[in-house]
Parts: C-alpha cells; sequence; structure tokens
C-alpha cells in the first residue's frame, strides 16, 4: 500500500519521537529506509526527482562541473548527485542510511557518483577541503538543534578554497524547538557558515508552490581563496 504524503509524514515522525526519546536519533533514518522496503511513498522527503529549488538556481548560474568535484550530504534516494554527474561533476554522495545508499545504487545501476555510507559528523579525513561544490538540502533542518552547529561545520569543513556551497532548508523567523521535523532553520542559526570562514553570496527567502507554500531559503556561500583578515 503506497501512502499519502500527510500519513508517511505521520509515521516518520513517530519513528523519530521513539529515536529521539532514546537519544538516538541518528538510527531513526536507517530505520526509516529498512522499513520502507524500497517503498519511496513511506520516505516523507523522497520525490525521487531532483530538487526544483536546486535545479532552477543550477540552470540560472548555469552550472558546469568541468571535472570538478562535489560533495552530496544526506543524499537520500541520489537524484540531485545524478543530476549533478550530467552536469560534469565528480560526485561523491554519501548518508548515514547505507539503506539509502544501497537504494540509490539500485536505482541509477549505470551511475558514475560514487555513493558512500557515511556520518557527517564522522567524515573521512581525505574529505576535509576537498570538494568544489557541495550540496546540502533538508539535511540540517531533520536534526535535533544541539547538533545542526556541528553539522554546519562539518559540512565548512569538506569545502577547498574558492569552493562553493548551496543549502537549501526550510526556513523561519524564530526556531521552533517541539520537536517536529522537519523543523526549519533561522538567518542567525545559518550564520554558523559564515563564523566557518564562508561568504553569504545570495540569500534567496521565497516560498514554494507547495499546498500550503512552504517558506524556503536557498543560500549560496563561497569560501575564498585568501585567508579573511577579520
Ligand atoms: C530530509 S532527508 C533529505 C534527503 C535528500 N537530501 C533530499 O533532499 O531528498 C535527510 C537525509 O539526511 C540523512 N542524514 C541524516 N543525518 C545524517 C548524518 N549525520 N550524516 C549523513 N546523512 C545524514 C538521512 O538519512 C536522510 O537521507
Amino acid at each position: 500500500m503506497t501512502l499519502d504524503e500527510q500519513q508517511a509524514r505521520e509515521k516518520a515522525q513517530h519513528l523519530y519521537d521513539t529515536y529521539t526519546s532514546r537519544g538516538d536519533v541518528l538510527n531513526y533514518f536507517s530505520t526509516l529506509y529498512q522499513q520502507a522496503q524500497g517503498d519511496a511513498s513511506a520516505i516523507p522527503w523522497a520525490d525521487q526527482q531532483v530538487n526544483t529549488h536546486f535545479k532552477d538556481w543550477a540552470e540560472r548560474q548555469q552550472l558546469q562541473g568541468n571535472n570538478r568535484r562535489a560533495l552530496v550530504v544526506g543524499c537520500g534516494l541520489g537524484d540531485d548527485a545524478e543530476y549533478l554527474a550530467s552536469l560534469g561533476f565528480q560526485v561523491t554522495a554519501f548518508d548515514i542510511a547505507p539503506e539509502a545508499i544501497e537504494w540509490s545504487k539500485r536505482r541509477f545501476p549505470e551511475t558514475q557518483v560514487h555513493y558512500e555510507a557515511a556520518n557527517l559528523f564522522a567524515l573521512p579525513q581525505a574529505w576535509q577541503q576537498t570538494f568544489d561544490f557541495i550540496l546540502e538540502i533538508y539535511t540540517i533542518q531533520t536534526l535535533p538543534h544541539e547538533l545542526r552547529s556541528r553539522a554546519m561545520e562539518c559540512i565548512s569543513l569538506c569545502l577547498a578554497p574558492d569552493g562553493n556551497l548551496l543549502v537549501i532548508c526550510r526556513g523561519t523567523e524564530n526556531e521552533e524547538r517541539d520537536g517536529k521535523i522537519p523543523s526549519p532553520l533561522s538567518r542567525q542559526s545559518l550564520s554558523v557558515f559564515q563564523s566557518c570562514g564562508l561568504q553569504e553570496v545570495a540569500f534567496d527567502d521565497f516560498y514554494d508552490q507547495e499546498e500550503p507554500p512552504r517558506r524556503r531559503f536557498r543560500i549560496h556561500y563561497h569560501l575564498s581563496n585568501t585567508p579573511s583578515n577579520s
């Protein structure tokens, strides 16, 4: 039986509550993918297409990989990673859930993407300062608030000098700590990226076309080639 979005969200929230009450949120993701047993309708965020806010941005920027290295954070079922590969990036895509990684490989058997099960909070050292483009869509907003600053620091560490980071998330003025996921981010909390030395190139604040419309942030950061003096 396929689930509608509301049913999938309610089931996922219930599972999330169970895991957070045990202080074991990171295993929630793996269990959710496991329980879905290949049915994407059970994964609330898995629409099995490239994120439209990312694609619109990439088209406007005329984003081209030219064999540069890209990293996709919390890649889920792989659509955004595959799109980046189609633009000519050498893509590494990781997710904490091995089930999501295996699922992506099954969906894209001819893939050029290097998919890897990895925890954002314990990434290989070889990834530090390595990637020319990093894409983060909707991972931070599913993490408990107390893990978010560290998540942003770990992402920033992977960016190579002169690299670009694109973050897409739900947006809000004031963050709620009510245990609901996804839980939107404020501009203030995103400033951790700037504390890590990244410059904000553009901050888009908009409502999407969903019913009801949801506020989203899409932020483009750049890491300068030269250390800043400030
Ligand atoms: C809301 S989903 C978004 C997936 C995908 N980016 C998308 O937009 O469809 C968040 C993803 O991040 C992964 N994730 C959560 N915590 C993680 C961590 N610590 N390290 C790596 N991946 C993580 C989850 O397994 C999940 O696939």
